[in-house]
């Protein structure tokens, strides 16, 4: 496994691999886990070579948000990349991927202003732009993206249409821990006791399939009964949401396609979550 911090190093590399056949992507921010490892996992097995990024996008974080504390250690990371077979690490430096007079950014109409856009105004412009970046540098045929991230996953592949780009996302469900939890890079902020009210993010949408299940196509319903299972876990609301899949708008009526998108801050942590309904 190759390390390679220039953009232009990366790109030597990215063409050279082009004509060894399909080439697989995994962006991250680092600080990986299961979840991250599973998108490498079937990249690896996809592709006849995998490249992942590791890049702390400081563009898709608000002022008052977590730059700074974000959780890194490129050691254990790189560690876990190479036995899972990935053959080049982009790990690009902060200065060469937005030099002092960069200017472009790349904004996705509507669908970046809906739920987390409304509460983190400026993130989704911060991942497009960057995902952007790291597609033209890389130039994969397929990047593996993990459906926690729901929205970021709607919004990226629309970016990739609108635009004509020739790199396709492979989307890849939720890893999970034992008791329900969605893994994630945050989950490190929580303590004990918050750890154990975490999980009433998976109870709240395991409950709400299974009102579906019932018979219950209300979405009133069906986030009322959600938001009753966070409040009681002392979970703060952001927003709870039954949307379209695609368009990702609320809908009155549920159907088993329509996805429960839910933001909760379990103390000062904000985590998301989402299901389909069936
Ligand atoms: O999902 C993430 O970790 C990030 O938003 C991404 C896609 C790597 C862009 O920085």
């Amino acid at each position: 496994m190759q390390l390679i911090e220039s953009i232009p190093a990366m790109k030597e590399v990215s063409h050279r691999l082009q004509s060894a056949g399909s080439l697989g992507f995994v962006p991250t921010m680092g600080y990986l886990h299961e979840g991250h490892l599973s998108l490498v996992d079937t990249s690896v097995k996809e592709n006849p070579h995998t490249v992942a990024s590791i890049f702390v996008n400081p563009a898709q974080f608000g002022k008052n948000e977590d730059l700074s504390t974000y959780p890194r250690d490129l050691e254990r990371d790189l560690k876990h990349l190479q036995a899972r077979g990935v053959d080049y690490v982009f790990y690009p430096q902060a200065s060469d991927i937005y030099p002092e007079d960069y200017g472009t950014w790349v904004d996705v109409d509507k669908l970046g202003d809906l739920h987390c856009g409304k509460s983190r105004p400026g993130h989704f412009r911060g991942v497009t732009t960057i995902v952007l970046k790291l597609v033209n540098i890389i130039m994969p045929g397929f990047m593996y993206m993990g459906a926690k991230d729901f929205q970021q996953l709607v919004i990226l592949q629309k970016m990739l249409q609108d635009l004509n780009l020739d790199t396709q996302i492979v989307p890849c469900p939720i890893v999970r821990e034992d008791d329900g939890l969605a893994m994630s890079s945050r989950n490190t902020y929580l303590d004990k006791d918050e750890r154990k009210r975490a999980l009433c993010l998976s109870q709240a949408l395991a409950h709400s399939q299974q009102l579906f299940k019932d018979g219950v196509r209300d979405s009133r319903q069906l986030i009322k009964a959600a938001a009753e299972i966070i409040n009681k876990a002392g979970g703060q609301i952001d927003y709870i949401e039954c949307v379209h899949p695609q368009s990702l708008l609320p809908v009155e009526v549920a159907e088993a396609d329509t996805r429960m998108l839910m933001a909760v801050y379990i103390g000062r942590t904000r985590l998301i979550d989402n299901a389909p309904m069936a």
